[in-house]
């Protein structure tokens, strides 16, 4: 499995690309191609996904260039850097996901940590791949298993790994640091 390293994205870089998402936007419905915003999990529509990045730019976090992640051909583990925000303070956020593609070929962002109690899940090992059919990421705390969609393959837990909602925009990869989706059981 491949690894990258973060690339931090600045407010003042992230307020530049929320007004390209608006350009891009305008040139969707002006019917021109360029840039667009696409929400693979949720299907929420551009405005309404633009308004959420926007009030929240500092949750964002840039997974790299569009056009390399989706010409992944196997699943790869990216660093990332962020901020979280609110209110009263602000502090770096700082992680990984895996990054994939789905059934269909669209980009898929999984979260690392298990959900059972939280343990960020690693890569199986051969030995481990060989007792579990279609097991891809092994949890070291408890042994959950989980496939290459991030779906649950084994009975230590019921649902499968979040996910989080790919946005795309300026030749780019981002995504809400803290708003993972849940799936629903069994998947
Ligand atoms: S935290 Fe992953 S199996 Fe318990």
């Amino acid at each position: 499995m491949k690894d990258r390293m973060p690339r931090q994205l600045s407010r003042r870089a992230f307020l530049g690309t929320t007004g390209k998402i608006a350009l891009g936007v305008t040139a969707a419905l002006t019917g021109t191609t360029g840039l667009f915003y696409y929400g693979a999990k949720t299907h929420k529509s551009n405005a309404e996904s633009e308004a959420k990045v926007e009030q929240r730019p500092g949750n964002i976090a840039d997974l790299g260039s569009h056009e390399e992640l989706a010409a992944l051909t196997e699943m790869t583990k990216i660093h990332y850097e962020a901020e979280y925000v609110d209110a009263w303070y602000t502090k770096p956020l700082r992680g990984f996901v895996y990054v994939t593609k789905d059934e269909n070929g669209q980009l898929l962002i999984l979260s690392p940590a298990c959900t059972h109690l939280g343990c960020s899940v690693e890569p199986a090992t051969t030995g481990q791949r060989a007792k579990t059919k279609g097991l891809v990421l092994f949890c070291p705390c408890h042994g959950a298993e989980f496939g290459k969609f991030g779906e649950t393959v084994s009975t230590v837990v019921p649902r499968g790994l979040d996910t989080f909602e790919p946005i795309i925009a300026g030749g780019r990869v981002y995504f809400d640091a803290m708003q993972p989706i849940q799936r629903s059981e069994s998947t």
